[in-house]
């Protein structure tokens, strides 16, 4: 069975080939992080245009990476939501206008569902297991049963882990996404020469806050432009903030999986492309017996072979809709 999986949910226009749920014979992914980065953060109507432009060509390439044409395809997989309603309609309506001219059945994918799912394009994973999903957009930890059988234990209530790496790397002059960037910086500095605070909300909490992070990074470096350049360095922020944020990461989600009685951690989503994430939570889930599971980073940041992926699965284990797909509707705000 052939898959075609689309994803145009944010700034990344991305088509893949997925054959029986588990050879990539495609994954083509065109960033617009240059369109953007000078922006220092995604600008909507930029995006949308830009997907407008490309999708045809990345759609053909995959097809031509993946050595089929469309008529080959048995299913077209596209994210419906959450996302930037200018960029997901462009994915969304070529879906539907491709499988209305071939005649081939079409499936609205959640985008935080293709995530989570990820990482079965590398391997198979028991479940039950913990997800945590750390993006641009979201910051959730969710019980995985099966499936189609997911349940939000805990999410952010203001910032996403993502958008706080975004925020801080903009803060501090480096570009987007940010990310990479602080990560990098993180390395040639000391964690521990500038402690930021953690807020871990009320007793056993799942949620997540890093707003209040982001504002103490603020403070610092007004009161190190006012110290004459006397304190910290732009490195040792990196280190202290991206220490901030992977230590709330890493116990949250064992506190989740204590609570769940789990076994299993999957890191997934743009954060889970941090190596110094991937090895905390790896260490310290260790000494509790529990194993991770981390996609490849490019299967962490945003990818249609995900979305072709989560189709697949669907496919297979959900009952087909009843609906009409050609009325699927593009969803901002389409609830995990
Ligand atoms: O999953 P993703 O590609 O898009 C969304 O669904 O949002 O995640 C993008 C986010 C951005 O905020 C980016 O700064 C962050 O993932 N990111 C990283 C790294 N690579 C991407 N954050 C920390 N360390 C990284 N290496
Ligand atoms: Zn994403």
């Amino acid at each position: 069975m052939l898959v075609l999986g689309i994803e145009t949910s944010c700034d990344e226009t991305a088509a893949a080939v997925l054959e029986d749920g588990t050879f990539l014979r495609s994954n083509v992914i065109a960033s617009q992080d240059e369109i953007h980065s000078q922006f220092g953060g995604i600008v909507p109507e930029l995006a949308g245009r830009s997907h407008v432009e490309r999708i045809h060509l990345i759609i053909q390439r995959a097809l031509d990476d993946a050595g089929v044409q469309l008529n080959d395809i048995d299913l077209i997989a596209a994210t419906q939501g959450p996302g930037l309603v200018v960029s997901l309609l462009v994915g969304l309506n070529t879906a539907k206008a491709l499988a209305y001219s071939l005649e081939t059945p079409v499936i609205g994918i959640n985008h935080l569902e293709g995530h989570v799912l990820a990482i079965f394009l590398q391997q198979k994973v028991e479940f039950p297991f913990l997800a945590l999903i750390v993006s641009g957009g979201h910051t959730d930890l969710c019980r995985v049963n099966g499936f189609g059988q997911y349940r939000i234990l805990g999410r952010t209530r203001d910032d996403a882990a993502g958008e706080s790496f975004d925020k801080v790397a903009k803060m501090l002059g480096l570009g987007y996404p940010g990310g990479p960037i602080i990560e990098k910086k993180a390395r040639q500095g000391n964690p521990q020469t500038q402690v930021f605070p953690r807020a871990w909300l009320e007793k056993d909490s799942l949620d997540f806050s890093f707003s209040g992070l982001k504002t103490s990074v603020r403070n610092t470096l007004l009161k190190r432009n006012s110290d004459n350049g006397s304190s910290c360095s732009d490195e040792d922020i990196a280190a202290g903030f991206q220490e901030a944020v992977v230590d709330v990461l890493v116990r949250k989600a064992l506190l989740a999986c204590r609570q769940e009685s789990l076994k299993r951690i999957v890191v997934t989503g743009g954060v889970a492309a941090n190596g110094y994430l991937r090895d905390c939570m790896t260490e310290a889930a260790r000494k509790e017996g529990i194993e991770v599971f981390v996609p490849k980073p490019v299967l962490c940041t945003d990818n249609a072979a995900m979305i072709a992926c989560a189709g697949y699965y669907r496919s297979q284990h959900c009952p087909p809709s009843e609906s009409d797909p050609f009325s699927l509707d593009a969803h901002p705000n389409l609830p995990f």
